[in-house]
């Protein structure tokens, strides 16, 4: 079986920060959500795999480049423009051949791995599978209408009034009988050459379309909200290791990672927490749920519930809660004129201040 990971698209409702990096490279746990999709397939036995890239495809090279970190071999795949979900399966048929494939949505995080939904696919052997959860929302989601044996009945992308709540998340799971499907459907009012409708085409045509249930945690990654909560489930599930140095004054409390070159000095960290390699957390209070990238400098700073990204600094800065910091970004205090605030921020950016 081959992989397709989407990695193209726009990422808009993820700006500022897709402003600086396509969202599929945004990190959760410190490692891209690219990076946790590979490592999922890889840990199914999927290792040939099609990435397709749009115009940030160069960025995703330099950190996905040929696979081999993790033990698959990657072919890049370029989609000119964003086309939809069954446009980039149309121009992967070269590449997927006549094998079975699953196709991957380069933002979504499953936790705990997919080894049960490949067995169903393999064990049922439907035309596709789809994998489904309920959710509170479905109009931002495909919906599929299942029957008591769970063969799906009719799907619908983002209906506006949905039958049911089952979401189709996104991971896929196809025969090559989806070609045939991508070539039948049109596009639909938002331009797009949608999966749903191939799907649809398939059930329309009598072919056996099967949903399995997900139980464990997945999002996608569209929102900073989801990004952060992502990012708060995976370090509650981190195994704790001290490669950096932490002197005698410092508590760490909970599970606590220190990559290597980092340096704690005088300060507290309440786990689960990643500190990047290379990063200086001097008189500083750090975690919950807070993961800090490589070669940052936190002195006199506190902050939880965050992700902090590469060669950030924060000075005396307390209080921070709830944020996402891109790339080399400086927060600073003034100590005098407690009122006033200077910004230098880039566009799309959302910031909170006391009244
Ligand atoms: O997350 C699950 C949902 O994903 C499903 O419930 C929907 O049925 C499905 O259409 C999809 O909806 P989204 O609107 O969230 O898809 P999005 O545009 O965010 O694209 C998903 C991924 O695929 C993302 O990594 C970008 C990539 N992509 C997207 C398009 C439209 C491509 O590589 N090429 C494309 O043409």
């Amino acid at each position: 079986m081959k992989g397709l990971v989407l990695a193209g698209g726009a990422g808009t409702r993820l700006r500022p920060i897709s402003h600086s990096m396509p969202k599929q490279l945004v990190p959760v746990a410190n490692k891209p959500v690219l990076v946790h999709c590979l490592e999922n397939l890889a840990d199914i036995g999927v290792a040939d795999i099609g990435v397709i890239v749009g115009d940030r495809g160069a960025e995703i090279r330099a950190v996905v480049g040929d696979g081999s970190r993790w033990g698959v071999r990657v072919t890049y795949i370029q989609q000119d423009r964003a086309l939809g979900l069954a446009h980039a399966v149309l121009i992967a048929r070269d590449f997927l051949g006549d094998d079975d494939f699953v196709m991957y949505l380069g933002d979504n995080i499953l936790a705990g791995g997919l080894a049960h939904l490949a067995t169903a696919f393999a064990e049922r052997a439907p035309a596709a599978q789809v994998v489904v959860t309920p959710v509170p929302d479905p109009t931002q989601f495909g919906v599929a209408v299942v029957d008591g044996t769970g063969r799906v009945t009719r799907l619908v992308e983002k209906p506006r009034r949905p039958e049911g709540d089952l979401a189709v998340i996104g991971v896929y799971f196809f025969t090559p009988a989806v070609h045939e499907a991508v070539r039948a459907i049109k596009p639909s009012g938002r331009g797009e050459l949608e999966i749903t409708d191939a799907l649809q085409w398939l059930v329309a045509e009598g072919r056996h379309v099967h949903a399995e249930r997900f139980g464990g945690y997945w999002r996608d990654t569209g929102q900073i909200d989801d990004v952060l909560e992502c990012n708060r489930v995976l370090l509650g599930r981190l195994t704790g290791r001290i490669d950096g140095a932490v002197d005698s004054d410092s508590v760490l409390t909970g599970v606590v990672v220190v990559e290597p070159g980092a340096k704690i000095v005088r300060s507290r960290i309440e786990g689960p927490v990643i500190i990047g390699a290379d990063t200086l957390v001097e008189d500083s209070r750090v975690g919950p749920h807070t993961s800090l990238g490589r070669g940052c400098v936190l002195r006199g700073a506190g902050l939880d519930s965050s992700i902090v990204l590469n060669d950030v600094s924060v000075l005396g800065v307390r209080g921070i809660s709830g944020s996402l910091i891109g790339r080399s970004a400086q927060v600073s205090r003034v100590a005098e004129e407690p009122h006033r605030h200077r910004l230098v921020i880039g566009d799309d950016t959302k910031v909170e201040v006391p009244g």
